[in-house]
């Protein structure tokens, strides 16, 4: 959550510093605001809101500085307002802060600071950090060496409870910009004569393709021709510097109106590069990866799922390929449940964590608990050298490329093709499962880009459909299976950026509850693409039409001449993988009625790409 960038070098920071928080925009939008080194004092401008009514506040343009720092906020503590805006000075103004995470112990620390003498201008956690800084900064009696600064944002870190990433500037040290990080993401681009930092590579590619990821208690002080990296302990360190291959024009939208509809369209490629040259037909999985033995896959008895939202989705269709394949127990577990409900797990437990960022804080957290009980921990994620993927023990890359609509789509696919070779490469490694039905369930993944085109065809009568639903209320989703997954999925799409409420189910639940709320004319979505569960899915479907709802049928199977509203037809696959396709109607027609209903498609109200806070 919330968004940070910095800069230091010989450009107007200003500039970098605006672009950046453009970059950034998705991971909340509250309010944003800069801080500039002008003329010996620190120059502060923030507003509620957009990036853009920041750049519209007189005199911004004006601003020379070379070294700055800027954020967007998602509001935790202290609603969405000017003064609750970043950056934050201290009192004596000699100290500017922008800050990402939660300072869980911000109460006392306020308190602790009012009774010396420090008084507050906002209601939010990030405040007593620079006062903080300020206290040890005065307190010590030291020379004014650089080292005095940087001694007094460790010794105010030292203080924090919770999770941080920070940006530090001064006029006192007008060559420098310090920052720090603990359980929040935060980068830093190498230029030439210039240095960036940002919450996200994305956010800086454009001038820079070479990274250092900052560790946790790891500081850095940046100067804009070096930058020295300094251990928990002020000693500092050498650090191995990172080439990022990304295109930075695949994180720009290239022509279509939106990042969602941009990464709709994505999806063949994004299919094509998950799967990369880890199988070949005729030949074993492999991941360059992992390398996991027969011994220690025929000890596993249990396999965890554990993700967030879209992710965890994604965690619900591998389960059945898993399974299936391997004849392994797999539990999914929503990472916020799994992390307090003491799980039964040891070191015969594999947990699979995914994660689109990297950064999900209850992700992260839940493979810390899975690390500490002795399982195995593999990441699945689609930023390199992310948080999780630092931390656990394997990790395997979806490449998808760039995410940035806050709604997740390309992102989900990748993941569910993703499980889906990690499945067939465990059931090749065991023998569980016969390989002439591995062969066909890898032919049918290698044709999935093309058959993707082929859905994305369906783009128009989607679209007619979104125009005579737009203004509704309620909708249902239905599926058996794997189809009740992406029911799931396609509930949550609507949810997140259409503000419409939706409900997905089991389509044999219905009848046990849910079906009271179905009146005439509400719409009912239904999804069938099991060829075994035809005749049950349809005898669902017809219980709600019975009961007067409008349905739009997904299916890749020839139904029998049924009184369905509208049917979209997408290619058949194995149902193992099938969600991957038949997903992306569903994805299409949220974004349809979001814009029809003249909403911010990428950027949701109330939601952020990347939730870095419990
Ligand atoms: C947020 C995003 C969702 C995403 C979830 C998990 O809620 O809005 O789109 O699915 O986080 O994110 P992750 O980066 O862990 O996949």
């Amino acid at each position: 959550m919330c968004g940070i960038v910095g800069y230091i070098g010989t450009q107007k920071a200003k500039e970098v510093l605006i672009n950046g928080l453009l970059s950034l925009e998705y991971r909340g939008y509250d309010s944003a605001g800069i801080a500039v080194l002008e003329n010996n004092k620190i120059e502060v401008m923030k507003e509620k809101g957009r990036v853009s009514n920041l750049e519209n506040i007189p005199g911004i343009n004006n601003l020379s500085g070379t070294v700055g720092i800027a954020h967007k906020r998602w509001a935790t503590h202290g609603r969405p307002s000017k003064e609750n805006a970043h950056p934050h000075m201290d009192n004596s103004k000699n100290f500017a802060v922008v800050h990402n995470g939660i300072i869980e112990n911000y109460s006392e620390l306020r308190e602790f600071l009012t009774n010396n003498g420090y008084h507050f201008l906002s209601q939010t956690d990030t405040e007593v950090v620079p006062n903080l800084i300020h206290y040890y900064f005065n307190n010590d009696k030291s020379d004014n060496t650089l080292n005095k600064f940087l001694r007094a944002v460790k010794n105010a870190v030292s203080d924090l409870k919770g999770s941080y990433a920070l940006e530090i500037i001064t006029p006192l040290y007008p060559e420098t910009l310090v920052v720090v990080r603990k359980d929040s993401p935060l980068v830093i681009g190498k230029g030439h004569n210039e240095n960036f930092v940002a919450s996200d590579i994305p956010a800086i590619l454009r001038y820079t393709k070479d990274f250092y990821l900052l560790d946790d208690n790891e500081f850095a002080v940046i100067y804009k021709d070096k930058i020295n990296f300094y251990d928990v302990n002020l000693n500092i360190h050498n650090k191995e510097i990172k080439n990022i291959e990304w295109d930075a024009s695949s994180s720009e939208k290239d022509g279509y109106e939106d990042y969602m509809l941009k990464e709709i369209f994505e999806q063949p490629t994004a299919i094509r590069e998950t799967i990369g040259s880890r199988f070949r037909l005729g030949e074993k999985c492999s991941f360059d990866d992992i390398d996991i033995s027969a011994d220690y896959l025929k000890n596993v008895h249990k396999i965890y799922i554990v993700a967030c939202g879209t992710a965890m989705h994604a965690g619900l269709v591998g389960k059945n390929v898993i399974e299936k394949l391997c004849r392994i127990p797999v539990e999914v577990d929503i990472a916020s449940e799994y992390r307090y409900r003491n799980p039964i797990i040891d070191e015969n437990t594999l947990c699979i964590f995914v994660s689109q960022s990297g950064e999900t804080a209850d992700t992260l957290a839940a493979l810390r608990l899975s690390k500490s009980h002795g399982a195995r921990t593999l990441a699945i994620s689609n930023v390199i050298g992310s948080s999780i993927t630092r931390e656990a023990d394997y990790t395997i890359y979806t490449h998808a490329g760039p995410e940035i609509a806050v709604a997740s789509t390309k992102a989900y696919t990748s993941q569910v093709c993703l499980i889906a070779i990690l499945g067939m490469y465990f059931a090749e490694i065991l023998g569980s499962y016969p390989q002439e039905k591995i062969e066909k369930l890898k032919a049918d993944i290698l044709d999935l880009p093309s058959k993707i085109e082929a859905v994305l065809e369906n783009n128009e009568k989607i679209k007619e459909f979104a125009d005579k639903v737009y203004t509704e209320k309620d909708m249902f989703f239905l599926g058996r299976g794997t189809d009740y997954n992406v029911a799931l999925e396609g509930s949550l799409k609507l949810k997140e950026i259409s503000y419409i409420h939706s409900e997905a189910y089991a389509a044999g639940e219905l009848k046990h509850g849910p079906i009271a709320l179905i009146e005439n004319g509400v719409t009912v979505i239904g999804i069938i693409t099991n060829k075994d569960l035809v005749e049950k899915s349809i005898s669902n479907i017809q219980e709600v039409i019975t009961r007067g709802a409008k349905t739009l049928i997904i299916t890749n199977q020839v139904l029998p001449n049924n009184n369905f509203n509208h049917v979209i037809n997408i290619p058949e696959t194995s149902e193992l993988v099938s969600p991957i396709l038949s997903v992306i109607p569903l994805q299409l027609l949220s974004y349809y009625i979001s814009k029809n209903k003249g909403l911010d498609v990428d950027k949701p109200r109330n939601l952020a790409k990347s939730v870095t806070v419990e």
